[in-house]
């Protein structure tokens, strides 16, 4: 079984990224026989328009997911655009994509219904995205919710690329990660770049625990008993700590008489804790930018290999590989 996912260097990452999505993948590596992830730069190009820092993030983006776990040696890591095959691949898929069913796709969609302009790149994210996945055989899919619809149109054109040239790709299955792993901001509502309301995995402690002290909480008085479930900050805390602390909080909250001041402090004591052997890594790859540099380059050689192998395939059997 080979496992493949893709992540968007679109900034730093955030703790969302981490509990929703990287911290799955950085498990599945010892799981699945083949794990293959990389930085999708190309995607990014659709959001993303200064070239110096859409480099800087890219990079940033390996050090990050190395200096978290991922193990070169167990997953294949590479970046998106090293791998040329996948846009040739992404030609051959998009001349068998119908219209109508990129129209439906929600980043288009959405962008359009907001009023904006899209480009073609925008428009035809999903058979990028496809290529992405069929360019290597890839058999499960870890992606999160939003990522479901664009796994299916995946499966949609591998089928009809099958029907019509024969069998050429296999067809991947979307392995949907917990979403109770749905990490909320500070002010709430779902963690995200797009509303400004992150805490960073690799941001500067001290900088990240002032952000902490500012999280929105809710203004009833400090003696009342409260509902920890439901309250963001509780939610944040429990990512860190293990059951026993977890209980314990929830009891402080139940009986009430506390201060979120204290609650604030635990979270960002425990956050610290949490990143402090990853932030020590970092620093070491960030010393080492050229020893990232050829963790990339391998992992791109192997990925390629594999590219080339079934890019020929839908070559032959679609007629171009004369
Ligand atoms: P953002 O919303 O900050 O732009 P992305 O869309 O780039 O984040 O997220 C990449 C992946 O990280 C998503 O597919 C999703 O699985 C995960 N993710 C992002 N934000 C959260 C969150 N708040 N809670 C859980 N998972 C998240
Ligand atoms: N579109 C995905 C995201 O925004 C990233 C991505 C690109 C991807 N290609 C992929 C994910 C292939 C899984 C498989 O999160």
């Amino acid at each position: 079984m080979r496992v493949l996912s893709g992540i968007q260097p679109t900034g730093r990452f955030h703790w969302g990224n981490y509990f929703g999505a990287i911290r799955q993948y950085i498990r599945l590596q010892d799981q699945a026989d083949e794990a293959f992830y990389f930085i999708a730069n190309l995607h990014a190009l659709t959001t993303v328009r200064d070239r110096a820092q859409l480099a800087q993030w890219t990079l940033d983006a390996a050090i990050d997911l190395l200096a978290l776990g991922l193990n070169p040696e167990r997953a294949t890591l590479f970046v998106q655009s090293d791998v040329p095959e996948v846009s040739e691949l992404c030609w051959l898929l998009m001349t068998c994509t119908p219209m109508g069913l990129l129209e439906r796709c929600h980043a288009y969609k959405d962008k359009r219904a907001r009023g904006l302009t899209a480009d073609a790149g925008l428009f035809t994210y999903p058979v990028l995205m496809a290529a992405d996945i069929l360019v290597y055989d890839s058999d499960l899919v870890p992606v999160g919710e939003d990522q479901v619809q664009h796994v299916e149109v995946c499966r949609d054109l591998a089928g009809s690329f099958n029907h019509q040239f024969g069998e050429t790709f296999v067809l991947p299955k979307a392995n949907v990660l917990e979403t109770s792993a749905r990490v909320p901001g500070i002010d709430g509502g779902k963690m995200s770049k797009s509303y400004d309301n992150t805490l960073d995995v690799f941001e500067d402690p001290k900088q990240q625990r002032k952000k902490i002290m500012r999280i929105v909480t809710d203004s009833r008085p400090m003696e009342q008993p409260k509902e920890p479930q439901i309250d963001h900050l509780y939610q944040l805390y429990s990512l860190f700590v293990d059951e026993a602390k977890r209980e314990e909080m929830a009891a402080l909250y139940r009986r009430g008489g506390f201060g979120y001041g204290e609650v604030k402090k635990a979270l960002a004591d425990a956050a610290e804790q949490f990143f402090a052997e990853s932030r020590q890594r970092r620093r070491q790859l960030e010393s080492e930018p050229e020893r990232v540099r050829e963790i990339l380059a391998g992992g791109a050689a192997r990925a390629r290999k594999k590219a080339a192998e079934v890019l020929q395939r839908a070559r032959v059997n679609c007629g171009v590989g004369w």
